[in-house]
């Protein structure tokens, strides 16, 4: 029997979705019949340039911006290291704030710039995962050239009030007699909160194709007009010489399409999640014993939703819920092979002997109540087997 022969409860769409149908059938025709190169003149080029354009513009229209200030990148991770490094890459020094909770394709890119010698701050959070906006402020410098702050923390799902950071961190700026870029990592925000650039107050935003059931290696970056970066990717001047390259044409529809689908089903499936969201996390603090729920019950995605449970750790839990047809995640996906408690889980002060029994349960647009309930009743089933709540019903 293969994987495909039974349906696997998947609850890891933090991790990556599957690809919408309606996504897949808008890219098909891109890699046959209109494989031609959107920079050459004849026509069949010109049917991978207006597939290109339109992708651009129906990006634009949900960022509530202009086709020009969208540049298409390799994903979610390329993009966040052309806003860090494309920023400082026009200077010989400065500072950078960001949080000690973002994911590592932000964290990384800030590491290597501090071996050149740039400064950076990493502001904390609370114990919901929060940022305080007056810290973020309160750490500015007259040569803070970049606050990156992520939208969504894909860990636990926590919503950051990035209108009010950029708001305090640019006037405290203006104060010092400096000049900010603001750039949010929304790559977890898509379908999920509204993405309008003027009203999150951003210069710089992030996106990425897999997580709103479109293609992987492919994402977007918003660069608010006027804003100069230098390429990481130098070459034949695509992306108005932002990113070099020939356009993943097929990827580059595909993407727009699933962003344009997951905008415009995102209020609609709110309420739902929302109800799916309170079943789980109301059936594991009553059913699993030993257990606790971590992040904000106010301002967090309702799609994400982050546990430990104490005296396992997270490996053997998702094992024997993988064995049980469900698929989850501790912490992100790149940590998830290794033993190190979550760096967002320590920053808001769980227990690090509670952190390595973590596990991200993370809902999409086909999860269903029967799924929520599969779960509990699965999580209940593997722990009582590994021992930890022996003398429970
Ligand atoms: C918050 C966040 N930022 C960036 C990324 C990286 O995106 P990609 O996988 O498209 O490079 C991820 C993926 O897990 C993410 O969750």
């Amino acid at each position: 029997m293969t994987i495909s022969d039974e349906r696997i409860n998947y609850l890891d769409h933090a991790s990556t979705t599957p690809m919408h149908p309606d996504v897949l059938e808008k890219m098909l025709p891109y890699f046959t019949e209109k494989f031609g190169n959107p920079s050459s003149l004849y026509s069949l080029a010109g049917e991978a340039r207006y597939g290109l354009d339109e992708a651009r513009e129906t990006t634009a229209s949900v960022l509530g911006t202009r086709a020009g200030e969208i540049v298409f990148t390799g994903g979610g991770s390329e993009s966040n290291n052309l806003a860090i490094k494309g920023s400082a890459g026009l200077r010989d020094s400065g500072h950078i704030i960001t949080t000690v909770i973002e994911h590592h394709a932000v964290i990384h890119p800030v590491e290597q710039l501090e071996k050149l010698g740039f400064d950076a701050t990493c502001v904390g959070v609370d114990s919901s995962g929060r940022v305080d906006p007056q810290e973020v402020a309160d750490a500015i410098r007259g040569d803070t050239f970049l606050v990156s702050v992520m939208l969504v923390n894909n860990e636990v799902g926590t919503i950051q009030d990035i209108a009010e950071i950029g708001r305090l961190a640019r006037s405290a700026s203006e104060k010092v007699g400096g000049n900010i870029l603001v750039h949010t990592d929304a790559v977890q925000g898509a379908g999920k909160l509204s993405l309008n650039v003027d009203e999150l107050g951003v210069d710089l935003m992030s996106l990425s194709g897999h997580k709103i059931y479109g293609p992987k290696g492919v994402g977007a970056l918003y660069v608010r007009r006027g804003v100069e970066l230098d390429p990481l990717i130098a070459g034949g001047g695509q992306e108005r010489q932002r990113r070099s390259g020939t356009e993943n044409v097929a990827s580059i529809v595909g993407f727009a399409e699933a962003l344009r689908l997951a905008e415009s089903e995102r209020a609609d499936s709110r309420e739902r999640m929302h109800a799916l969201s309170t079943t789980l996390i109301e059936g594991v603090a009553e059913r699993i014993p030993r257990s606790s729920f971590n992040g904000s019950n106010t301002d967090r995605v309702p799609e994400i939703s982050n546990f430990s449970f104490e005296g396992v750790e997270g490996e053997p839990v998702l094992l024997g819920l993988d064995f049980k047809g469900i698929a989850a995640s501790s912490g992100s996906a790149c940590s998830s092979a290794s033993l190190e408690p979550s760096h967002v889980l320590i920053a808001m002060g769980v227990d690090p002997a509670l952190a390595v029994g973590s596990v991200r349960i993370s809902l999409g647009r086909d999860t269903t109540e029967a799924d929520i309930s599969d779960v509990l009743q699965s999580l209940h089933e593997v722990l009582e087997q590994l021992g930890t709540f022996p003398s429970a019903k």
